[in-house]
């Protein structure tokens, strides 16, 4: 099974009181992979040893987020849902539980990707984004990075950032992308 993708609102709402599921090139589109593995057969540790060594991903480290188990949780869970984005990519391999991580799309609409057990995405440097917990309030995720980790966030807007203008340059040419701080 592969991610549930569709669009929320300014604070996550669903729109029209409905969930339309997009397609996954709607992902792809952003610049956003995706994998789905599962964490209990060892194929897929294969299959993730394999990534990471094609990515390059050498660091690797586990994060419980839930209020008993996340120290500052109410802290941390409000940064994680303030709009941001980091100057590498943001790689997390859901092993329990599920939330969403809302990105967003060439509109600049928020587009939310429901992560389950086994779901593995990477957003690339330079995408808005934001993550919040889903009506379960667990989940379990493993952060992966490129040497050692980086998890500055830095809060929307980043126009100026080289990082961020990058990532907009490689969105086909720009057109219809809102740049507009807000
Ligand atoms: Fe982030």
């Amino acid at each position: 099974m592969a991610p549930q993708v569709w669009m929320v609102g300014e604070t996550g709402e669903d729109l029209h009181g409905t969930r339309e599921f997009l397609p996954l090139t709607k992902l792809e589109e952003i610049g956003v992979l995706h994998w789905h593995l599962d964490p209990k057969k060892s194929e897929s540790e294969e299959e993730l040893a394999e990534i990471r060594k094609e990515r390059g991903y050498s660091y690797m480290d586990l994060i419980e987020i839930c209020p008993d188990k996340l120290e500052n949780y109410e802290e941390k869970v409000k940064n994680f849902f303030r709009e941001h984005m980091h100057a590498d990519e943001e790689i997390r391999y859901c092993l329990e539980g599920s939330g969403y991580f809302d990105v967003r799309d060439k509109d600049d609409k928020w587009v939310r990707i429901w992560m389950k057990e086994g779901d593995m995405i990477v957003l690339p440097a330079g995408i808005y984004h934001r993550f919040t917990l889903d009506d379960t309030n667990y989940v379990k995720l493993m952060r992966l990075f490129i040497g050692e980790p980086v998890w500055t966030a830095y809060n929307r807007p980043q126009e100026d950032h080289p990082v961020r203008q990058e990532y907009v340059k490689s969105l086909n040419g720009n057109t219809g992308f809102a740049l507009a701080a807000h």
